[in-house]
Parts: structure tokens; C-alpha cells; sequence
């Protein structure tokens, strides 16, 4: 699933990742390693928002390099910050915009749309996009694939009202998954953070991914919607996940584990295995 063959990948001065070599493929990748230890690094090159300098790179067979756009389209990232990854104003529009490449765009919806793949582009593919601001970039990647996608075909009034209604059924169904029907009008800034995180699967989800990668995904939530979110991101969907977290009891609960040491894969392996050997670590 993943295959890294020393890679480096440079954030202005920083060799954020130093040679990391890992072959893994399993369903359910935990992700761990000290501050620093360049997990989210790890994380945004898999989802194909940040690249190699030099080595190797392999996600789902894809070569981010020159198969970016497909990549995009079948991997779709999850943050920590659950303000950041809101880009509409409504709880359903805001779930609808992650597939808003694949149906048609009417009139005051598109217009908004618009508005925000806009503000996408401007976070992500602008200059120094590894240096915006945490928001623009969390944002960017949770739109992911569709964002490439729709901007090939957005703004085309093509499509009929079929494919309106069966989005909208989509986003229906994704709602009530992820215990959201009720507040699909609501003002997607008035949820609690539980409700945010469970509105950024919701975007993540409905794109149907191949792989999910989250990046702390439980870092600011209370004990039950932090078990909520890994309960919908380690359920066997039909997708793979890649997980970094500091929460090593839902570390334990994925199929395998990668320790990750200034920069380079320190070790792979069982969770359970891994775990031990990084806790014994911590208290020298
Ligand atoms: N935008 C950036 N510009 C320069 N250096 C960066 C940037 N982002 C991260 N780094 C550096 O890259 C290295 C790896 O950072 P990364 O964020 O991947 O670590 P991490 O394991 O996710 O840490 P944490 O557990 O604190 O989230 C660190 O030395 C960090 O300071
Ligand atoms: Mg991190």
C-alpha cells in the first residue's frame, strides 16, 4: 500500500524527513513517533500534499510524482483542527462540497462554491503553500481529489437533475452515518468540536476514499467523541487508513504499526510490539 524508498522531503531549512525507507500494507497503519519525529510530514506526502526532494515514493501503486491528480482522488485527508476543515457555511453544503466535482452547480450554490475553491487554490496551490497558515491548509487537503477534479469541470452547467438529487441523497446518507442529519442547516461554525470532527469524516467519507489519512485525528476531543471518530475511522468501510497519533490505546488498535525517529522509520511491525519498545524509549 505504502512503499517509501529514502525519501527526503524539505521544508524550507528543515529536513523534516531524512531517508525514510517503509514497505507496509496493511489495512490500518498507526503512525507514532516523538515530537517532530516527522509523522504529519509523513501523513501529507501519503496524501500527496507535500512532495519528496529525492527517493521514492509509492501510495496504492500511484507515483505522487507524475499520478498526483488520481492520488488526490482516491486518498482523502483528515486533521486535527476541526474549525479548519469547515469551507462552507451549512453542515450539509459543507459535506457537499467534497463531491461537488461530480453533479451539477446551480446559481447561488455554485456561486459559493466558486468562492471557496478559490479560497482552496489560493491556500494550496499558491506560492509557499508549505508555509500557509495551519487553516488554509487543513482545508485544502480535506477538498483533496475532488478540488483537481472540479476544477476541470466546475462552473459547466452539464449534469442533469439526476445527478443533483443522487448527490443530495449522497450527502443525506453521509449525514445520518455520521449522526449528522439532524443539524444539516446548521452553521457548520455553531457545532462543538466533536460535531466538527465528525462533519470533517463526513467530507472525507462520502468520496468513497481508498485510503484515509488522519493526522491526529482525535487530538482535541473529549473521551467519547474521540472514541466516536476512531470507531468510524478504524471501521472496515472499504478504505485503508494511515493514522498518526500520540493516543497509543488507539495506536494499539490498528493491524500495524510505523516508528517514526528524527526524520527516518525507526521500525514496523505488530502495534502491540512496536508500542512497548517506543513507551521503554520515552521513560529513559
Ligand atoms: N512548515 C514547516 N517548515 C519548516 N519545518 C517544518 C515545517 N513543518 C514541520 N517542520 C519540521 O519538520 C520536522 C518534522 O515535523 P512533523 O510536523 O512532521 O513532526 P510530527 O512527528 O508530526 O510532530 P508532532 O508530534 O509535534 O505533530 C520537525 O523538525 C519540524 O520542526
Ligand atoms: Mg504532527
Amino acid at each position: 500500500m505504502i512503499v517509501l524508498d529514502d525519501v527526503v522531503v524539505r521544508l524550507g531549512d528543515v529536513e523534516a524527513l531524512r531517508g525514510a525507507t517503509l514497505a507496509v500494507d496493511a489495512r490500518t497503519v498507526a503512525v507514532i513517533g516523538e515530537n517532530g519525529s516527522g509523522k504529519s510530514t509523513f501523513a501529507r506526502l501519503v496524501a500527496g500534499l507535500t512532495t519528496a526532494a529525492s527517493g521514492t515514493v509509492r501510495v496504492l501503486g500511484l507515483d505522487p510524482e507524475h499520478e498526483i491528480h488520481e492520488l488526490r482522488r482516491r486518498v482523502a485527508m483528515v486533521f486535527s483542527n476541526p474549525d479548519a476543515q469547515i469551507v462552507m457555511p451549512t453542515v450539509a453544503e459543507d459535506v457537499a462540497f467534497s463531491i461537488r466535482g461530480q453533479r451539477p452547480r446551480r446559481g447561488a450554490r455554485r456561486r459559493s462554491c466558486e468562492q471557496a475553491d478559490a479560497r482552496l487554490r489560493t491556500s494550496r496551490f499558491g506560492s509557499g503553500a508549505d508555509g500557509a497558515g495551519d487553516g488554509a491548509e487543513e482545508a485544502g487537503g480535506k477538498a483533496g481529489g475532488t478540488g483537481d477534479r472540479a476544477g476541470g469541470t466546475g462552473g459547466k452547467a452539464g449534469g442533469t437533475d439526476d445527478g443533483a438529487e443522487e448527490a443530495a441523497d449522497r450527502v443525506a446518507q453521509t449525514l445520518e452515518r455520521f449522526g449528522l442529519a439532524a443539524l444539516a442547516e446548521r452553521p457548520a461554525h455553531d457545532l462543538s468540536g466533536g460535531q466538527k470532527q465528525l462533519l470533517a469524516l463526513a467530507g472525507a467519507f462520502i468520496r468513497h476514499p481508498d485510503l484515509v489519512v488522519a493526522d491526529e485525528p482525535t487530538a482535541y476531543l473529549d473521551a467519547r467523541n474521540a472514541r466516536l471518530v476512531a470507531d468510524h475511522l478504524l471501521a472496515d468501510a472499504g478504505h485503508r487508513l494511515v493514522l498518526a497519533t500520540h493516543d497509543l490505546a488507539l495506536a494499539r488498535r490498528c493491524e500495524a504499526a510505523v516508528l517514526f525517529r528524527e526524520g527516518r522509520v525507526q521500525e514496523l511491525g505488530e502495534p502491540a510490539t512496536i508500542i512497548a519498545r517506543y513507551e521503554a524509549s520515552l521513560q529513559c
